[in-house]
């Protein structure tokens, strides 16, 4: 009888299948990641309504300030800057790691450029709704304008100028700062 038992069980143990080389474990466990898109590198987002409210303030209407940007192109880099320099920075890095930055790059940068008025649309989500969940406190804010601030002084923003974007940006913080 145990000799039984145990032909049988070494028979099912060769007809149990072993899985097929290139198993798609992520379909077997229900999985699904976000695909960075082939062309901008930004990964997928919950549909959201598209509008320059979303910026969170009015533009000013001055020439000479987007100028003192170094135009479009100016503020871009000034933008790109100040995310990188955040993720680079201790005390906030770890706010950044889990979020799509080819994407924060680009929206914070369509937000100053159109606050500058420099002629750029702002298609990101409002304030609100882009920092909900994250847990921003009083001091990561101020760690973020200091970045921003360093991120201005290196592309030779006069004083006069950051100070106007900063007074665009400040009043929006009880909006992204959580406590
Ligand atoms: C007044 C201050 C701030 C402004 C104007 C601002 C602006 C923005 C903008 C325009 C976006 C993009 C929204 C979108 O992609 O739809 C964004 C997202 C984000 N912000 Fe801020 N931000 C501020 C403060 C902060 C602070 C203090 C932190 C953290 C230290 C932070 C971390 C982030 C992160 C991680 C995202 C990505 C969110 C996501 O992937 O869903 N922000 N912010």
């Amino acid at each position: 009888m145990p000799m039984l038992l145990t032909t049988m069980a070494a028979a099912l143990m060769l007809l149990q299948q072993a899985p097929a080389e290139g198993t798609d474990w992520d379909a077997e466990f229900g999985v699904k990641r976000n695909q960075p898109d082939a062309v901008t590198g930004e990964l997928p987002v919950e549909p959201y309504l598209q509008s320059n409210a979303n910026a969170g303030a009015l533009p000013y209407a001055s020439a000479e300030l987007a100028a003192a940007f170094g135009g479009r192109e100016g503020i871009a880099r000034i933008a790109a800057r100040t995310v990188e320099l955040s993720e680079a920075d201790p005390r906030i890095a770890e706010i950044f790691v889990a979020h799509d930055m080819v994407r924060l790059k680009r929206t914070l940068g369509e937000q100053f450029c159109f606050l500058l008025g420099a002629g750029c649309d702002y298609s990101g989500r409002d304030m609100r709704a882009a920092h909900a969940d994250m847990g921003v406190t009083k001091a990561d804010l101020n760690a973020l304008v200091e970045n921003l601030q360093a991120a201005m002084r290196e592309a030779r923003v006069p004083f006069a100028a950051q100070n106007r974007l900063l007074a665009k940006l400040a009043p929006m913080s009880d909006s992204v700062v959580a406590r």
